[in-house]
């Protein structure tokens, strides 16, 4: 089935309101490259600014609350960060799980309450460097998509995004063979878990992702765009990713 490639940036903790022409120069990007979809999750103090410059480029959150209101200090609704100008956000991120104890279970309550404010979401799961060496890769990110993908996640508003946590601002990337493989095991899990539907759904590959190694990655089976952390700060970096998956 075809789908259009996805490529999307996490600022995650940078970004000041004088970083605001990058992601004007990065929308423009964006706009020249219409035969694909990308967007940009920003910090939340920066979606309202940003979804003034980003024209028709998608801006989104990293994380929301998984409730819509209530008594939670500190934290930051669905309902909030749509009303500020996300278009989506991103859900279960590994330094979330890994910062904040995030768990599966987590994730799902999160991408349901973001499905249900009206937002996109990018679900991520990935294993450990741990994990990886003891050969539970697999195993690990199936249980993850088992415990964290919504029943009703359709390719509309859902995308997966595999971030093996041991490339993730290391400058390491699993071998291609290995990122198809396991791109086509979350395919598989998806299909058994929702049916046929899963496949329209876009799996991004991350993890140090760069303008030099983005055709490659982005040229795999079962590879339907990236998302992309450090080289996505600066148009200079993110733009020849953005070209790459054109
Ligand atoms: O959300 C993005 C990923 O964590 C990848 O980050 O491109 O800096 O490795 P990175």
């Amino acid at each position: 089935m075809a789908r259009r490639k996805f490529v999307v940036g996490n600022w995650k903790m940078h970004g000041l309101h004088d970083q605001l022409p990058e992601i004007g120069a990065i929308a423009k990007a964006a706009a020249d490259a219409p035969g694909i979809d990308t967007a940009l999750c920003v910090p939340f103090t920066l979606i309202e600014r940003a979804a003034t410059v980003a024209g028709h480029m998608p801006i989104g959150a990293q994380d929301v609350h998984a409730a819509q209101k209530g008594a939670h200090t500190g934290c930051i609704s669905a309902a909030m960060v749509r009303e500020a100008g996300a278009r989506l956000t991103l859900v279960g991120h590994s330094e979330r799980r890994a910062d904040q104890h995030e768990t599966s279970h987590d994730a799902w309550a999160k991408a349901v309450a973001a499905h249900e404010a009206g937002l996109d979401v990018i679900l991520c799961v990935g294993e450990t460097e741990a994990e990886h060496d003891a050969g539970r890769a697999e195993r690990v990110v199936q249980a993850q998509i088992e415990k964290s993908v919504p029943d009703l996640a359709q390719a509309g508003w859902f995308t997966l995004a595999y971030e093996p946590r041991w490339a993730i601002g290391t400058g390491r990337t699993p071998q291609p063979e290995d990122i198809a493989a396991m791109h086509a095991i979350a395919r598989a899990k998806l299909r058994r878990m929702i049916g046929e539907q899963a496949d329209a759904i876009r799996i991004l590959y991350g993890g140090s992702v760069t303008g030099a190694n983005a055709g490659d990655i982005l040229s795999m089976d079962d590879v339907d765009g990236a998302l992309v952390g450090g080289a996505s700060l600066t148009a200079d970096k993110f733009v020849p990713i953005i070209e790459a998956a054109s």
